[in-house]
């Protein structure tokens, strides 16, 4: 006797992850490239190894960190209009995804079926994917382990339903780029994103000094031990000897250059050893590890019009804290 055909299985939605990340050669360079400058500095996507993402996430729950909080319910708060703006069948592409808590009510809002996360922390990045997958069955996840710094050309996918590219860049994260080369990350966006595309992305708004230099260096001093993870990382990963209790984080609020500027200052005249050379310090020398820059409503719409977008959309908090832009590729 023929077995009864079974019903004809759902649709389950498929996990890959491709990698595009450079070998570990790219962290020794660069980090022994940066110390050797005039004015010591490591970029800040070093940050992110498996200690470094939880203490990013530890941040990201601080009273004073309130970048987070205030985008997730900007989002939450506008939801339908958010997709009704994007519209039905987006492709979605992330920056940063991280642990993609705000991903999440973009993709029941939007019943996305195709997910592009790109992190450059795979752990973070699989985990993060997986977990969504078990939430929304419908879903499918390309994830890409990427430096976003650096120009990604996507794979095209076949068998979902595209009508438009929407690159989500949420965190404030295009903040870490000075200006020049926001400028020439949003036009590589823009040329991904394709004509028509919309890009949806969370920008930090200026504001007084004091709750910006308080939201980079909070009472716990969680940002301090997220700063310092750094030199730990290097010490394990690069055979250094930095003593890591002679440095100290520095943040602070420069209102002139509109950014955040956070430094891990030495606090005494020492040198270190990496990966066999010598660095020296004197006291108060730092090595600059990151920048976040503000922009004004204003400003953050004049440079999606330089890098190709029309500004459409903005939504923000009642306090003017936070602002998430929606923008159409022109
Ligand atoms: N993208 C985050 C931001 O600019 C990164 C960040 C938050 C950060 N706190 C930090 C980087 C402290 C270094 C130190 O807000």
């Amino acid at each position: 006797m023929n077995p009864q055909p079974s019903p004809q299985p759902r649709a389950l939605g498929v996990v890959r992850f491709y990698s595009f990340l450079p070998q570990a050669e790219g962290f020794s360079e660069e980090v022994l490239a940066g110390l050797a400058l005039p004015r010591k500095s490591i970029p800040p996507k070093y940050f992110y190894d498996e200690q470094g993402c939880r203490l990013f996430e530890a941040i990201c729950e601080l009273p004073e960190y309130y970048l987070t909080r205030t985008e997730m319910a900007i989002l939450r708060g506008n939801i339908a209009e958010i997709a009704q703006f994007v519209g039905p069948e987006a492709q979605l592409i992330e920056f940063g995804s991280g642990v993609q808590a705000k991903t999440r009510i973009l993709i029941q809002a939007l019943q996305t079926q195709l997910y592009v996360p790109i992190d450059i922390a795979i752990d973070t990045l699989r985990a993060s994917s997986s977990e969504l997958a078990r939430r929304f069955p419908f879903l499918n996840i390309v994830g890409i382990c990427a430096d976003h710094t650096r120009p990604i050309a996507l794979p095209e996918f076949v068998g979902v339903p595209i009508r438009r590219k929407t690159i989500f860049f949420p965190g404030s994260t295009i903040g870490n780029f000075t200006p020049a080369e926001a400028l020439v990350f949003l036009r590589q966006a823009r040329k991904m994103a394709g004509a028509g595309g919309v890009l949806l992305i969370g920008v930090d708004l200026k504001k007084d000094k004091a709750t910006l230099d308080a939201a980079y260096a909070d009472s716990k001093g969680v940002t301090e031990q997220f700063n310092l993870n750094l030199l730990h990382r290097i010490n394990r990963e690069l055979a250094a000897d930095f003593q890591v209790k002679r440095f100290r984080h520095k943040a602070f609020y420069d209102p002139i250059l509109g950014r955040v500027e956070m430094h891990l200052e030495s606090q005494y005249s020492q040198f270190v050893h990496v990966a066999g050379r010598r660095f020296d310090f004197a006291p108060g020398e730092t090595i600059h590890t990151e920048i976040s820059c503000k922009y004004s409503i204003a400003e953050f719409q004049e440079l999606g019009k330089r890098a190709g977008f029309t500004p459409e959309k903005v939504w923000t908090d009642p306090e003017q804290l936070f602002s998430v832009h929606g923008m159409v590729a022109s």
